[in-house]
């Protein structure tokens, strides 16, 4: 059964809209974990939208399963990363106007720039995933650039009408979860999954690990936070 990311990024945006303190994306993790979160996952965006530094700095203390930061290539957060030293980056593109990240990294057309990056990063330790989309070529260049992990983009799934449309883009995630294990490479999905989407997915061959966040906090708001991930843990090992 895959493990569970829970990505508390909301927790921050709700706190900035106000510019205060509450609710701490800190407790929000401690939370999350006493209800079998297997990892915290953040993205501390180039414009600090809602995950601060500082956050990042308390979680890298507090967080007792893995702190996985998710990260663009850009020097001054690969900076930052390689200062905190997260148990894991995952490396996303990031567009200042974008609501959230909206597609896959294109390992391609940013090959040098996400080599450079992912060296510098794994030098410090830190295990490196690859957001990409379920492209059979993007996962060949990974496996070329030699991260051990991706995780890919599950928003295409996510976003397709229930019926064909969706069946079509589970068959895709399908023949790259496949390809994902013939490169050797760990496999991670994420992005739009909620709870009445995430069966196939959970399901999918040698999927590692899923990253959730936007229905988990969603749901927290009726149920709380220890509740909506419990929810979720179960779905994904059934
Ligand atoms: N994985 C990655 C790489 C992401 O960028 C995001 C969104 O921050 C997620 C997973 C979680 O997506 P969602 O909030 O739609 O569950």
């Amino acid at each position: 059964m895959p493990l569970l990311g829970v990505n508390i990024d909301h927790v921050a945006t709700l706190r900035q809209a106000r510019q205060g303190k509450e609710p701490d994306p800190v407790h929000a993790a401690v939370a999350a974990e006493s209800a079998g979160a297997d990892c915290i996952t953040v993205h501390l965006r180039e414009d600090r939208r809602h995950i601060q530094d500082r956050d990042v700095d308390v979680l890298r203390q507090m967080v007792s399963t893995r702190l996985n930061l998710e990260m663009s290539v850009s020097e001054e957060i690969t900076d930052f990363a390689v200062r905190i030293l997260p148990d894991q980056a995952t490396l996303v593109p990031e567009r200042r106007q974008e609501v959230t990240t909206e597609g896959g990294l294109d390992v391609i057309a940013h090959c040098d720039r996400v080599t450079a990056c992912c060296k510098r990063v794994s030098e410090a330790g830190i295990v490196v995933s690859l957001f990409i989309d379920p492209e059979p070529e993007q996962l060949r260049r990974s496996a070329d650039i030699g991260v051990p992990a991706v995780e890919l983009h599950t928003g295409s799934y996510a976003d397709a009408k229930p019926g064909a449309a969706q069946q079509r883009e589970l068959k895709r995630l399908h023949r790259a979860a496949e390809l994902a294990a013939e490169l050797g490479l760990v496999l991670n999905l994420g992005h739009g999954l909620d709870y009445r989407n995430v069966i196939p997915v959970a399901q999918l061959p040698g999927a590692n690990e899923l990253n959730i966040g936007h229905s988990i906090i969603a749901r927290s708001i009726t149920v709380g936070l220890q509740q909506a991930v419990r929810e979720m843990k179960s779905l994904i090992s059934r």
